[in-house]
């Protein structure tokens, strides 16, 4: 049985930009769901209202909401900063649902990560994203498939997700990103699982699945990593391009030392 969140959506997140264009709603309504365009406040209320909720049955609901990229724009962090891998803001925080969007500048891509607690959820994503679903068994990490993205598509997630995708292309885009599980829970995406190819060990952080977190955002470490050659080559390529940004803005000895590392052993 699920528990649905509270109907005062004191939880609920909404940007200052938001707030300002709608305040004329607000206050004749005091209805801060209100706050939202009409296709995000439809997403908000059918998953309030899912008895059984099931990967498949988000990816409908996403689908049936008919989201658009603009919809979203609110919440769209292209600028985001060098160190992380892409942008990433919470629009809107269920208790047992949250409602994310990312930013994806031309060269991001997430670490390969899994989802913390979801137990299930979907992505519908704006652009031609490039997508890949890994397994993993007995310590080792493998392609399973790649899976990307046409423009506007949704996909299914479940606890077992292993994926990362970025853009590999030369346009910006956005994705919404739906976790949810049984029970309220303060972040249910906290204390995801980061496939560092180049420890090979398991990081677990509580915020964006980026490559070369600092220390202060690794909760802990497991594991002792093996891959496939064709996840470690794309592992390995996505950090390296990650740390040439990163030293592109400013010198950073750790990042020189990083990318020699991962020169090295290329
Ligand atoms: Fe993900």
């Amino acid at each position: 049985m699920i528990k649905f969140a509270s109907e005062s959506l004191t939880a609920q997140v909404i940007t200052p930009n938001v707030l300002a264009s709608n305040l004329l709603v607000s206050e004749q309504s005091h209805n801060r769901i209100g706050l939202y365009s009409a296709s995000i406040q439809t997403l908000i209320n059918s998953l309030k209202n899912i008895a059984d909720p099931t990967p498949e049955l988000i990816k409908s609901v996403v689908t049936a909401s008919n989201i658009s990229e603009q919809d979203l724009m609110p919440w769209a962090d292209f600028d985001h900063p060098v160190e992380d891998s892409y942008g990433r803001k919470l629009v809107f925080d269920g208790g047992h649902f949250e409602i994310m969007v990312m930013s994806w500048a031309p060269g991001d891509f997430s670490a390969i990560h899994d989802h913390g607690a979801t137990q299930w959820g979907a992505v519908q994503c704006f652009g031609a994203a490039e997508h890949y679903i890994y397994q993993f068994n007995h310590d080792v990490l493998c392609t399973l498939e790649a899976a990307h993205y046409l423009p506007g598509m949704v996909r299914s997630v479940d606890h077992s997700l292993i994926h990362q995708m970025g853009n590999s292309t030369s346009q910006p885009f956005l994705s919404l990103h739906v976790y949810g599980c049984v029970g309220a829970r303060k972040t249910i995406t906290g204390d995801a699982r980061i496939f560092d190819l180049l420890e090979n060990r398991i990081q677990y952080t509580d915020g964006g699945v980026f490559f070369c977190l600092p220390e202060n955002q690794i909760n802990r470490r497991t594991g002792s990593l093996k891959a496939d050659a064709e996840t470690t080559l794309r592992h390995h390529r996505c950090m390296g391009d990650r740390l040439r940004r990163i030293l592109e803005v400013a010198p950073n000895p750790w990042a020189e030392t990083t990318l020699a590392r991962l020169t090295l052993i290329n």
